[in-house]
């Protein structure tokens, strides 16, 4: 990670993580595992990874670029190279996995509460069937609060490059796992997010389907991608058009007086996560926006995105960059991770349990 190693005092802080795919979590041991047990060969285009070493290899490469936006289009995207992974996710068992992996890293990070995302399209258009996917996560909700102590509330995300029917129709679809209003449902998703490239997918596309989900109970965020085509206007709409309530990425705010404005007047956060921004912008730009959001009083949170897919960096990588490259002081990285305890949409009894253990961090 750039050289730099964990402290012990990143290390110990109790943590939140609001902004991580699930299928970004893919580590390549586990890809492999599940590749042999499925019988799924390992292959990106014409590339076959036909041994472990190959595979492993093929993560050393810095997914930063964005072939409409001018970038190289002879070596896989980043998205391109996160939904090759997805392949080998097949049956019940194998989402279950592959979450249990995560919470159990959870526990070891020190995170006591995350909302991750999930992108059940990515799965139903290979021909998996919904319920595998619901049904693996679902049961590794309970057993990772159970089993590891880390509990969690996932999000929904629509695949904003899909159609906009077939988003409305997965959401459907998955509407008995959420947590509806009335206390019924399984319980297994609180929010509805937008992921995948959002390269001339505005959210006003789908603001009749945030509008469903706000109508079932459900909270919303949504992705801004940090230096995307019409980034400003994405967060236009996601703020003053769809109404939601936290902002994914969206750190090009400051260069907008009237964004930051209507960000601290709505009280919507941004879930940050400077590896991502790092692994294309250089140090001395990047960490200065992040001071330059703190002067101007905008909420952010530290988190991780796809840390398998961006140099195996996680949330403690991404905190450790923020206190050491962005000049934090501990107190300050102190107030950020509350800052996710008061961004997050845990029950109060969750958040009170955080907010004690952080009040306790000796930041001296
Ligand atoms: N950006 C947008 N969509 C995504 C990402 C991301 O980093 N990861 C998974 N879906
Ligand atoms: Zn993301």
């Amino acid at each position: 990670m750039n050289g730099l190693a964990i402290s012990p005092f990143i290390a110990a802080l109790p943590k939140v993580e609001l902004h991580i795919h699930i299928e970004g979590t893919l580590q390549p041991a586990l890809r492999w595992k599940l590749a042999q047990r499925n019988n799924v060969a390992l292959k990106f285009r014409d590339q076959t990874y036909g041994t472990y070493e190959e595979l492993l290899e093929s993560y050393r490469v810095t997914y930063n670029h964005r072939p409409e936006l001018g970038g190289r289009k002879d070596v896989p995207t980043f998205l391109e190279a996160y939904f090759a992974g997805c392949e080998v996710l097949l049956r019940e068992d194998d989402f279950y996995d592959l979450a249990m992996a995560y919470l159990e890293r959870c526990r070891a990070m020190n995170v006591r509460y995350v909302e991750p995302f999930f992108d059940i399209q990515a799965h139903t258009r290979r021909g998996v069937a919904a319920e595998h996917v619901l049904n693996g996560y679902l049961r590794a909700q309970h057993d990772g609060a159970a089993e590891y102590g880390v509990r969690s509330n996932w999000i929904f995300c629509f695949l904003r490059d899909e159609p906009v029917e077939d988003g409305e129709a997965a959401y459907r679809t998955a509407f008995p796992w959420a947590r509806h209003r009335d206390g019924g449902g399984k319980g297994l998703f609180h929010a509805v997010g937008l992921a995948s490239n959002a390269f001339e997918r505005p959210p006003l596309l789908f603001q009749a389907a945030f509008a469903r989900a706000r109508a079932d109970g459900l909270h919303t965020t949504t992705h801004c991608d940090f230096g995307q085509k019409d980034t400003h206007e994405h967060v236009r709409q996601a703020i003053f058009d769809v109404g939601i309530e936290r902002i994914d990425h969206g750190l090009d705010v400051l260069e907008r007086a009237e964004l930051v404005a209507g960000l601290n007047e709505r009280r919507i956060g941004l879930t940050l996560c400077p590896h991502a921004y790092h692994r294309r912008t250089a140090t001395d730009v990047l960490f200065p926006k992040l001071r330059a959001l703190l002067d101007r009083g905008v909420t952010f949170c530290i988190n991780s995105d796809d840390p398998v897919y961006m140099h195996d960096v996680w949330i403690d990588g991404n905190m450790q960059k923020t206190y050491h490259y962005g000049g934090l002081s501990k107190a300050e990285m102190v107030q950020l991770a509350r800052n996710a305890v008061d961004m997050c949409w845990a029950d109060e009894g969750v958040k009170r349990e955080i907010y004690a253990e952080l009040d306790a961090v000796d930041v001296s």
